[in-house]
C-alpha cells in the first residue's frame, strides 16, 4: 500500500488521515457487533414472552406483540410452539455469525490501520534530514513507530469503537427499560452516573499504578541488560554477588509494586461488584412490589433485569475507557512531532555533476556555538586525487558529509563545477558523491544483496569486488556471492568489510569518490593494490582519501592537514615534508615504525 506524502496536520485530523482505507471496515465491524448484540438482547425478550403469554394467559401487549405476531401471533404459537424454538435456534446462528464477521472484519481493519501508521512513520523518517536523526536517539524513534503506533491502535480498535458500542447499548437498553416500566427504569438509572464516576476514580488511580510499574520495569530490564552486556567485566572484577543483590532489590521492589496494584484492582472489582449488586437488590425488590400491584408481569421483571445486567457491565467498563483514553494522546503528540518535521526534498535525480570542488570560506557546527570546522577554503581539481590527514576529531568525516549535502555548511558554500550545491537537487548529489563510511555497515542478508542494491549485474558486481580485492575472498565462500553475511550467516573480518563497502560504492559509478578511512583494516599491500586498481579503473573520477596512515595519502596530487577543523598545512607528500610541520612528525613517526618492523 503506497502511502502518500503526509502533510503537517493536528492531532484530530492526524487521526482521519490514518483511518484512510480502514475506517469504512471498522464501521462494517460496528454493524456487526451492533446485529449480535441485538439479536442477543431478543432472545430474552422470546423467552419472556412465551412465559407471560404462551404458557399464561397475560396479555401481550408492546413491542411483545410486535414479535408474536412476526412469529405468527400467540394463537398459532401456542399450537406450534416450536416456532419459538426455530426463532431461537435462529437468532443464536445469527448471533454467532455476526460475532465472528465482527471480529473478522475489526482484525482487517486493525492491520490496515497500523500498516498506514507504520508505513506513514517510515517513510517519512527515512526522509527526515540528518541533523534531524542526530537530535534523536534511534531508541526512541523505535519506541515511536512501534509501541506509540500499538497505542493509537488500542485507542481506535478498542476504546473508541467500545465507546460507541456503550454509547449505542447503553441508550437502547435505557430506552427499553423506561418502555417497560418507567419507575423501575429510573431507580436503576440513578445509579449509573455512580457507578461510572466510582469507576472513573478508580482507573484514573489505577493508571498511575500502571504507569508506574511500566517505568520500573524499564529499570530492572535495562539494569539486566546492563549486566549481560558487561558480563566479561562483571566476572573479571568479582562482582557477581553485588550485580546479583543490586538486581534482586530492583526486583523486589518492582514485585512489591505490583502486589499493590493488583490489591488495589481486586478492591476496586469487589466494591464495584457490591455496587453492582445493590442496584440489582433495589430493582427486584421494588420490581416485586410491582409486580404484587400489577403494574409489571413476572415476565417482564425478567426481561427488565437482562437488559439491567446488559447495562452495568459497559457502565463500568466506561471509567476504564476514559481514562485510558489520555495515553493515546501522549502517543499521537509523539507521533505528530515526527510526522510535523520537515522532510529533505530529494528532488529529482539528474546527471551527476563533476567538476572542480570547492570549499569557500566553509564554517560548520553541529551544535549551536561548537564550531567543527572553521573557515575552510580549498580547491580540488576535476579528476584530482586529495588526501587529508589529521587527528580523530579533527573534522574529517564532517567534510565529506558536507560535500555529499547531509548537512548545510553554518556558512560559506560548497561548488561542484561551479554550482553551489543547495542548487543541487540532494539526489543528483548523492548519486555524484560516492562515499565509504568509516563505519560502513552491511545488510545482513546475502553478500550479493548488499552489492547489487543499484540494480548491478552479476558481471559488474565481480568486477567491483575485483578492484576492491575481495572477489577472491568471495569466492573462497562455500556459497561464493550468495554467501548469508550478518546475524544470522557468515562474521566478515574488519578488512573484508571495509571492502566489501568500497566494492559497493564502486558500483554506483559516481564521478566522485570519498573513502572515509576505508582502508584502515586492511594490510598496507591490499591497501595500496585497492589504490593501484582504483587509479587506472577511475581515472577521470576525482578522488577524496582520509586516512590515518601515511603511506595511503602519500601518492595523492594534495594532501590537507586538517586540525581542529582548519588547514594546518597543504601540498604534495614531498612539500609538505619540506616544511617540516605536522605532516612531517607523522610521516617520520610512521615511516621509521614501518621500517623496523
Ligand atoms: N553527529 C554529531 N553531532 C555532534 N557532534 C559531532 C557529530 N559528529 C561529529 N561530531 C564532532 O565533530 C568533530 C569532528 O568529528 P569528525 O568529523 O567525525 O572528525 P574525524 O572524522 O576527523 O575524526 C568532533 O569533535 C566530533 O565530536
Ligand atoms: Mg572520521
Amino acid at each position: 500500500m503506497p502511502t502518500k506524502p503526509y502533510k503537517k496536520q493536528n492531532k484530530r485530523k492526524l487521526i482521519a488521515f490514518f483511518l484512510k482505507g480502514s475506517l469504512i471496515f471498522y464501521i462494517l465491524s460496528i454493524l456487526c457487533n451492533l446485529v449480535f448484540v441485538f439479536s442477543t438482547v431478543l432472545l430474552p425478550r422470546i423467552v419472556g414472552f412465551t412465559i407471560d403469554s404462551v404458557l399464561d394467559t397475560v396479555p401481550v401487549s408492546g413491542e411483545n406483540a410486535l414479535i408474536a405476531s412476526a412469529l405468527g401471533g400467540v394463537e398459532y404459537i401456542r399450537s406450534h410452539y416450536h416456532v419459538v424454538l426455530i426463532a431461537i435456534a435462529g437468532l443464536a446462528v445469527i448471533a454467532g455469525a455476526s460475532k465472528f464477521l465482527n471480529l473478522y472484519i475489526g482484525s482487517n481493519a486493525d492491520e490496515r490501520l497500523i500498516q498506514r501508521m507504520r508505513n506513514t512513520l517510515f517513510s517519512h523518517i527515512q526522509r527526515l534530514p540528518m541533523s534531524w536523526h542526530n537530535k534523536h536517539r534511534t531508541g526512541d524513534i523505535i519506541q515511536r513507530c512501534t509501541s506509540d503506533t500499538q497505542t493509537i491502535l488500542t485507542f481506535i480498535s478498542t476504546q473508541l469503537m467500545s465507546l460507541i458500542m456503550i454509547i449505542v447499548l447503553v441508550a437502547f437498553s435505557l430506552t427499553s427499560m423506561f418502555i417497560l416500566n418507567a419507575k423501575l427504569a429510573a431507580i436503576a438509572a440513578t445509579f449509573i452516573p455512580v457507578i461510572f464516576i466510582y469507576s472513573l476514580i478508580f482507573q484514573l488511580k489505577a493508571k498511575k499504578h500502571f504507569k508506574k510499574c511500566d517505568e520500573e520495569e524499564g529499570v530492572l530490564s535495562a539494569r539486566a541488560q546492563e549486566n549481560l552486556s558487561a558480563v566479561r567485566v562483571i566476572r573479571a572484577f568479582g562482582r557477581e554477588n553485588y550485580e546479583k543483590d543490586k538486581f534482586n532489590r530492583q526486583n523486589e521492589y518492582y514485585t512489591g509494586l505490583w502486589v499493590r496494584l493488583l490489591r488495589y484492582l481486586s478492591m476496586y472489582w469487589s466494591s464495584s461488584d457490591f455496587l453492582a449488586a445493590l442496584q440489582l437488590l433495589f430493582i427486584v425488590a421494588f420490581g416485586t412490589v410491582f409486580a404484587i400491584k400489577g403494574s409489571v408481569s413476572p415476565g417482564e421483571l425478567i426481561v427488565f433485569i437482562s437488559y439491567n445486567t446488559m447495562l452495568i457491565g459497559p457502565v463500568r467498563e466506561l471509567g476504564r475507557i476514559v481514562s485510558n483514553m489520555s495515553k493515546a494522546g501522549v502517543s499521537l503528540e509523539r507521533i505528530g512531532e515526527i510526522l510535523n518535521s520537515t522532510p529533505e526534498d530529494y528532488g529529482q535525480k539528474s546527471q551527476p555533476v563533476h567538476g572542480d570542488i570547492v570549499f569557500d570560506k566553509v564554517d560548520f557546527s553541529y551544535t549551536e556555538g561548537v564550531p567543527v570546522l572553521k573557515d575552510l577554503s580549498f580547491t580540488i581539481k576535476e579528476g584530482s586525487t586529495l588526501g587529508i590527514v589529521g587527528a580523530m576529531g579533527s573534522g574529517k568525516s564532517t567534510i565529506t558529509y558536507l560535500l555529499s549535502g547531509l548537512y548545510p555548511p553554518t556558512s560559506g558554500k560548497i561548488t561542484i563545477g561551479g554550482k553551489d550545491i543547495r542548487d543541487i537537487s540532494p539526489a543528483t548529489l548523492r548519486g555524484s558523491v560516492g562515499l565509504v563510511l568509516q563505519d560502513g555497515y552491511l545488510y545482513s542478508g546475502t553478500l550479493k544483496d548488499n552489492l547489487g542494491v543499484f540494480d548491478s549485474s552479476m558481471e559488474e558486481i565481480e568486477h567491483a569486488a575485483k578492484i576492491a580485492c575481495i572477489d577472491e575472498t568471495i569466492k573462497g565462500f562455500s556459497a561464493g556471492y550468495d554467501t548469508v553475511i550478518g546475524e544470522k550467516g557468515v562474521t566478515l573480518s574488519g578488512g573484508q568489510k571495509q571492502r566489501v563497502c568500497i566494492a559497493r560504492t564502486l558500483l554506483r559509478s559516481s564521478p566522485i569518490l570519498i573513502f572515509d578511512d576505508s582502508l584502515s583494516a586492511v594490510d598496507s599491500e591490499t591497501d595500496s593494490k585497492i589504490r593501484k586498481n582504483l587509479l587506472s579503473e577511475f581515472e577521470n573520477a576525482t578522488v577524496i582519501i582520509i586516512s590515518h596512515r601515511i603511506t595511503t595519502v602519500m601518492n595523492c596530487d594534495n594532501i590537507i592537514v586538517l586540525s581542529d577543523g582548519a588547514i594546518a598545512e597543504q601540498g604534495t607528500s614531498d612539500q609538505l615534508i619540506e616544511q617540516n610541520g605536522i605532516y612531517k612528525k607523522i610521516y617520520d613517526r610512521q615511516i621509521s615504525l614501518e621500517e623496523s618492523l
